[in-house]
């Protein structure tokens, strides 16, 4: 009996997946489009990203860099151990992480991992989190942008999975 329950549940999850999947992909990818459109479009405005350009000076770009290039050897740990602000330009790793990840680094800054990096919850709305971020992903090519689109929607599918 148990046994059973146990497999009722884990049918009903498995649905739960692939019902999950579905919504993600109706948010993001535009059918509608001619087909020498981009296959993927991105996710947020040319507005954002022109919005996100000067928040992005003022807050990010002493670290990070004017175009996002970070520093070249952002792999090397200083004396300290501490990482230096990373490329976000998609030349980096900032392209492993989905998008809730990204704006939850940006609100809360490298502490959670041991790093340096200041938090931005208190000073940034959620807005202008989301405008700084569509600006730096306007620097990723559609090659960085479509793997890094791919790791987004499987991760939220997982997230609605768990919901
Ligand atoms: C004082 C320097 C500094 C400032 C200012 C700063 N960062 Fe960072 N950032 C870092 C460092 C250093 C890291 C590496 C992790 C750590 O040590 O905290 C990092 C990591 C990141 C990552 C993760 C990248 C990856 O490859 O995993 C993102 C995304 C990011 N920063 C975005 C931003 C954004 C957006 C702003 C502006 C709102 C900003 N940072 C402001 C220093 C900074």
């Amino acid at each position: 009996m148990r046994r059973t329950i146990w497999l009722v549940a884990a049918v009903i999850t498995l649905a739960a997946c692939e019902q999950g999947q579905e919504d993600p992909k109706a948010r993001w990818t535009d059918s509608a489009a001619p087909a020498s459109a981009p296959v993927e479009r991105r996710w947020y405005t040319q507005d954002q990203v022109m919005a996100g350009a000067p928040l992005y000076r003022e807050n990010c770009a002493t670290c990070h860099k004017e175009n996002a290039e970070g520093t070249p050897d952002w792999k090397t740990r200083d004396a300290n151990g501490k990482l230096p602000p990373p490329p976000l330009n998609g030349t980096a790793h900032a392209w492993h992480h989905p998008l809730d990840i990204l704006r939850s680094v940006v609100k809360r800054g490298g502490a959670p991992v041991g790093g340096t990096m200041p938090a931005f919850g208190e000073k940034l709305d959620e807005a202008q989190i989301d405008a700084i971020l569509a600006w730096v992903q306007s620097h990723w090519s559609d090659e960085v942008y479509k793997i890094w689109h791919e790791r987004d929607l499987a991760s939220s599918a997982g997230l609605q999975s768990m919901r």
